[in-house]
């Protein structure tokens, strides 16, 4: 896959070859993304980071991951705030923003629309989220993130056993993992839902013929128990045409600490995308797993910033060019200890 000057709006773009210059370059780009270093690379270029969709991570990390390679960032933040709620186009709208910026990314609520958006953009758009369909930023930071927590074990993406657990079949981050790890040689998975909300078939045929193998369960006691990677998401009720029906399994696959000690094996990470619904109801991680070193959901969180970091400097050709502006930082980072 050629990064430079073009789209990203599937995992299906990537070949393994492409992850691993992605990973290279996101490894180059850590101590920028950790506050020891500051490069200009993308001094006067503009991202217009246009979200019709809520977010927190997504919009934030990929405008900081912009700002930490000196671009500037301009936004829109709901559709309400923007001429789409006056009847404007999709594909007027990319025309338009496409003219005020130098990469785009791009959520929106509809499967699909990224797409459409691309169609009429003059410059690259990243796809943020689009409905159900996928998010490939957020499977990219994940494998990343896999990589990096297994290596502890010495264990490699190859021959990795994952549980995903929850709405499977309306989680456009598990939709995306899916086929990215389909890429890997003897991956195993543990399917964890409620019947109704299980992969899309699409999904499981392309990973049937990549050779995953995979079963599909209801018990997460069973499914959990001989698996690297634990996987948890939330329930997307926003997507359930009746807020009632995702009533009926808010709470019913909820991992706790007794839960996992007795039937995980040792170093299981666990991983969940975020946001996780933390309200009584549903509480799928519990906080009781907050104290357990293999909780890895904030280091997740933490690497969409060198992972979008990566994904720009590939888009937009300054992969080579991030020493050339590179001195330390002169503020001081973080709290003392
Ligand atoms: N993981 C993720 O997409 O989070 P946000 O919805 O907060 O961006």
């Amino acid at each position: 896959m050629d990064f430079s000057g073009n789209h990203i709006l599937t995992i299906d773009q990537f070949e393994r070859s492409d992850i691993d210059k992605l990973f290279s370059v996101a490894d180059n780009l850590e101590p920028y993304a950790s506050k020891q270093k500051i490069t200009r690379a993308l001094e006067g270029a503009i991202l217009g980071n246009m979200f019709f969709e809520p977010s927190t991570r997504t919009r934030i990390s990929f405008g900081a991951s912009f700002n930490l390679l000196g671009g500037n960032v301009r936004e829109i933040t709901e559709a309400g705030s923007s001429s789409l709620a006056k009847g404007e186009s999709l594909a007027d709208t990319a025309q338009v923003l496409s003219g005020y910026s130098d990469i785009i990314v791009m959520r929106h609520p509809e499967e699909g629309s990224v797409q459409k958006f691309a169609e009429a953009s003059r410059v690259p758009v990243i796809n943020g989220g689009d409905g159900s369909n996928e998010h490939p930023s957020q499977a990219l930071l994940d494998l990343y993130t896999i990589e990096k927590e297994l290596s502890q074990n010495n264990k490699s993406l190859d021959g990795l056993r994952i549980a995903l657990v929850g709405d499977l079949k309306y989680g456009r981050a598990v939709h995306s993992l899916c086929k990215v790890l389909s890429l890997y040689s003897n991956v195993s998975m543990s399917l964890i839902s409620p019947e109704e909300l299980r992969l899309p078939s699409s999904i499981l045929n392309q990973l049937s013929e990549s050779g995953v193998n995979f079963v599909q369960t209801e018990n997460l006691e069973k499914g959990i128990s001989e698996v690297d990677i634990i996987y948890v998401t939330r329930v997307q009720e926003e997507r359930f045409t009746q807020k009632e029906d995702a009533n009926r399994y808010r709470g019913l696959l909820s991992l706790n600490q007794s839960i996992y000690t007795a039937n995980c094996e040792p170093n299981t990470v666990i991983m969940h995308p975020l946001p996780r619904d933390s309200r009584s109801d549903a509480n799928e991680l519990n906080t009781d797993l907050y104290g357990n070193p293999n909780l890895a959901i904030f280091r997740q969180a933490d690497n969409g910033v060198v992972i979008r970091m990566a994904m720009f400097a590939l888009v937009l050709g300054v992969e080579d060019q991030i020493e050339d502006s590179s001195r330390l930082v002169n503020w001081k980072v973080g709290l003392d200890t």
